[in-house]
């Protein structure tokens, strides 16, 4: 690291003065400061922060590197006030693809151990004994094999479940059939019993889990999305739940959130709803990673999960 290390500035809303500190014992040679305490923020090139307030990026005019403090970098690459030199990077993994995986576990043991039926025969007060599932019949498929929707279905493999995944380049996960392409993705859902979507939320992929690919999954399929909630079609969702095609859904993101009052989600008996808690930055991961980056960044070399912004993740 040179002598005269630039400065980081840092944004994290309540969280700022956290962050801060975990930056200056992680790399007491990098100058981390509270971005809000920088009185001339002319110079500043790098910047750390999550959901920054609109036009603050503008306050940085020679702003070089942006390190968001979370996986999807969606809601940064929409914004007007990012110059479009400045390189994004995103979280690698950082601690969350562990929180992920679990998450998605748990949406696949409710489908497996038949838990919306056994709910309803409950508010029934029934006692009904139901086929079991096993594991190894149970056919999950991730959407999304990168950082996170790799470890979440090689964990699923793990568990022992059949474990299908979709990317755009090619994939080698053991225990897991890895697929490409749109003809893939059809055979794909004619195959699941469990769709988990681990896909960042891209031009490409807004709005992709539509009436048409829900109504492609067999008779009673579940549905988990950990991703983000532009991406899946809430009314064909709903539809398809009031028709009996699919049997219900956890959901951690919504195209609003806080997920409004008004919504007929939250009151629909066979979704369970989280408040986008799948899978949390844990700072002091996301700060190693982050100073291990700014050191590649600074010897000129290329950060680990650095964007691509044209293709959006
Ligand atoms: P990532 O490392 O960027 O991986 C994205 C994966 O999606 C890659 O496998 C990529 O394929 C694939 N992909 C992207 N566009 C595609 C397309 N059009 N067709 C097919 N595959 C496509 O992302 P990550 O770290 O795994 O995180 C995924 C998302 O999880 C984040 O973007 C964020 O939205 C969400 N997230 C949610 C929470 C939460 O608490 N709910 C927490 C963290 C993250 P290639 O590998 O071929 O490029
Ligand atoms: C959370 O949603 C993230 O993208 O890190």
């Amino acid at each position: 690291m040179p002598a005269a290390a630039p400065t980081l500035a840092v944004w994290a809303g309540p969280k700022t003065a956290e962050y801060v500190a975990l930056f200056r014992t992680a790399a007491p040679d990098i100058h981390a400061v509270a971005a809000d305490d920088i009185t001339d923020p002319s110079g500043i090139e790098w910047l750390a922060g999550w959901r920054l307030p609109l036009g603050y990026f503008a306050r940085f005019p020679q702003l070089n590197v942006f390190f968001g403090l979370g996986a999807g970098v969606d809601a940064v690459l929409m914004r007007d006030d990012l110059a479009p030199h400045v390189q994004v990077v995103k979280l690698a993994d950082a601690g969350m693809a562990p929180q992920m995986a679990e998450f998605a576990l748990m949406g696949v043991l409710h489908w497996q151990r038949r838990m919306s039926e056994y709910s309803q025969q409950q508010a029934a007060c029934e006692w009904k004994p139901l086929r079991p599932r096993l594991r190894a019949d149970v056919r999950v498929s991730v959407l999304g094999l990168g950082a996170i929707g790799g470890e979440v279905a090689r964990t699923l493999a793990d568990f022992g479940y059949r474990v299908s995944g979709w990317s755009r380049s090619q994939k080698s996960i053991a225990g897991v059939r890895c697929m490409q392409g749109a003809d893939a993705l059809r055979s794909l859902l004619t195959d699941t019993n469990v769709l988990v979507n681990m896909l960042p939320s891209t031009p490409e992929t807004r709005g992709l889990i539509n009436h048409e690919v829900l109504a492609a999954l067999p008779v009673s399929a579940y549905v988990v999305n950990g991703s983000r909630g532009d991406q899946l079609d809430v009314e064909a969702l709903l539809k398809l739940l009031d028709s009996g095609h699919l049997s219900g859904a956890l959901l951690d993101v919504f195209a609003t959130e806080p997920l409004p009052a008004d919504s007929p989600l939250w009151r629909h008996a066979n979704i369970r709803i989280t408040p986008h808690v799948a899978a949390a930055t844990l700072p002091a991961e996301a700060v190693t990673q982050i100073v291990a980056n700014i050191r590649r960044v600074a010897r000129g070399e290329k950060a680990l999960g650095a964007v691509q912004r044209q293709r959006g993740y």
